[in-house]
Formats: C-alpha cells, structure tokens, sequence
C-alpha cells in the first residue's frame, strides 16, 4: 500500500523488466538468480507474473488465442489444443466469466472491471510461481471483487508468492495478507499485519509523511 505516486507500479514493472525503466544499482534476488539481468520472457518462465494496472488492449488476437500462446511460451511442455480448452473452460468457470470472454479480442471494448477479471483468468491459466498484482481490485464491483479474491485463493500454496498492491482495505477481507507493507517515495517504511491496513483506512498516511525516504521499523 502506499499513496498515488509513491512507486508501487514502479517497483512492480522494474522487476518484471518494463524497457521504461533502468536500473542504476542493486539486485533482485529469485530463486537465486538475479532478474534484474533477464529479459522479461525469461522473468516469465522462472515464474513471475505482473498483472497490470491499466491493461493493454490487443486487436485481432482473441482471450483463448493469447493465453494459449503465453502458456505455452512460459511452461516447458506445449500444452495441446483440447487439453487448453478444457483448463481455460475450468478457471473461466471458476471465475465466473462468461463463455463468449474468450471468442472476443484482449481487452478491447472490455469494462474496466472486464480487463481486470481478463488479467485474473491469464493468472489463473498460467499459474505463476510469483504474481504481482498492481491494482487488480480497482474498479471491480463487490460481487467480482469477491470472485477475483477467491481466485488469487485458490492459487495461494507454500511454493507461491503473490505480491498485492491495492488502495483499499475492503479486498483484505477476503484475501489474507502475510504481511501488509507501506510504501513512501519508493521506500519501505513501515511493515506489519493486517491491522496495518485497517490503521492507514483510518488515518491515511499522514503519519508517516515525516518519515520520507526513512525508514521506520
Ligand atoms: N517514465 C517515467 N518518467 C518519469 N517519471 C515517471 C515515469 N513513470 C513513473 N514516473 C513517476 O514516478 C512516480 C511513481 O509512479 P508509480 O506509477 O510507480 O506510482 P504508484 O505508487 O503506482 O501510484 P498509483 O497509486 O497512483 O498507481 C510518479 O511520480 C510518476 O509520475
Ligand atoms: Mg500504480
């Protein structure tokens, strides 16, 4: 959490490897690698994923066609045809996502909670080993809200890591987060629980303005 502007969407396309950003120092260590030197193909099929803030809308290539083609670029083995219609078939119901989803083209014309239900079913089909979430509950009405929860829950193991930025505190109803981070001009400053984000749903983030740039324990 943390307020507009304070590099949460930063954080979240650096380590994925968006070309807009350059990194001048430091590593980002995953499983023993540091990502930093890798394409983001390759940051894809060591298991990371990033779900967008605002998603890209893609013309001409289908829902099926484009998560068929990114699972089979992330995952060793080429998942067949029927195979990949059975599974997108199985998380569109478990999403609650209607059939005619998939015929239609990524994202365009799509709601904006369309396009967020469309990044959680591409999470729920190439089930990543790291998901970063930027934002996915905005814009989401109560009702999609709790299917896009119960989704990222059923992901949810020992072997996974889902790292979750959201401005509100509604959506930790339904998924409970390890640990709740603040972040202030692109620093940590403060790390704690659950009630960590009740307390900034009270208060805001005044109280840790003069804390800028420093890091609070
Ligand atoms: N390409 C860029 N060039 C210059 N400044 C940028 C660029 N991209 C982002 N910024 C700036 O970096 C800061 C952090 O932006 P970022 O998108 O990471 O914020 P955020 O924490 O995700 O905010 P929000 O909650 O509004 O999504 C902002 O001031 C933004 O304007
Ligand atoms: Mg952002």
């Amino acid at each position: 959490m943390g307020p507009n502007g304070s590099g949460k969407s930063t954080l979240a396309y650096t380590l994925m490897g968006h070309p807009r950003y350059t990194v001048d120092k430091g590593e980002a260590i995953y499983k023993g690698q540091n990502i930093l030197e890798l394409p983001p193909d390759e940051r894809a099929k060591l298991g990371l994923f990033l779900s967008f803030q605002y998603p890209q809308e893609i013309p001409g290539v289908s829902v099926s066609n484009f998560l068929r083609t990114a699972l089979n670029s992330v995952k060793p083995n080429k998942v067949s045809v029927p195979d990949f219609v059975k599974l997108l078939k199985e998380k569109m119901k478990l999403l609650k996502i209607d059939d005619t989803f998939s015929r239609r083209y990524l994202n365009e014309g799509f709601s904006g909670g369309e396009k967020k239900r469309a990044e959680i079913l591409q999470l729920a089909v190439l089930q990543p080993d790291m998901a970063i979430l930027d934002e996915t509950d905005s814009g989401l009405d109560i009702d999609s809200l709790k299917v896009v929860a119960e989704g990222v829950n059923t992901l949810i193991g020992p072997n996974v890591g889902i790292l979750v930025i959201t401005h509100y505190q509604r959506l930790l109803n339904y998924i409970k987060p390890d640990k709740v981070h603040v972040m202030m001009n692109g620093k940590i400053v403060k790390s704690g629980g659950k009630e960590l984000a009740e307390e900034l749903e009270a208060h805001g983030y005044k109280e840790y303005e003069e804390f800028e740039g420093e890091v609070k324990a």
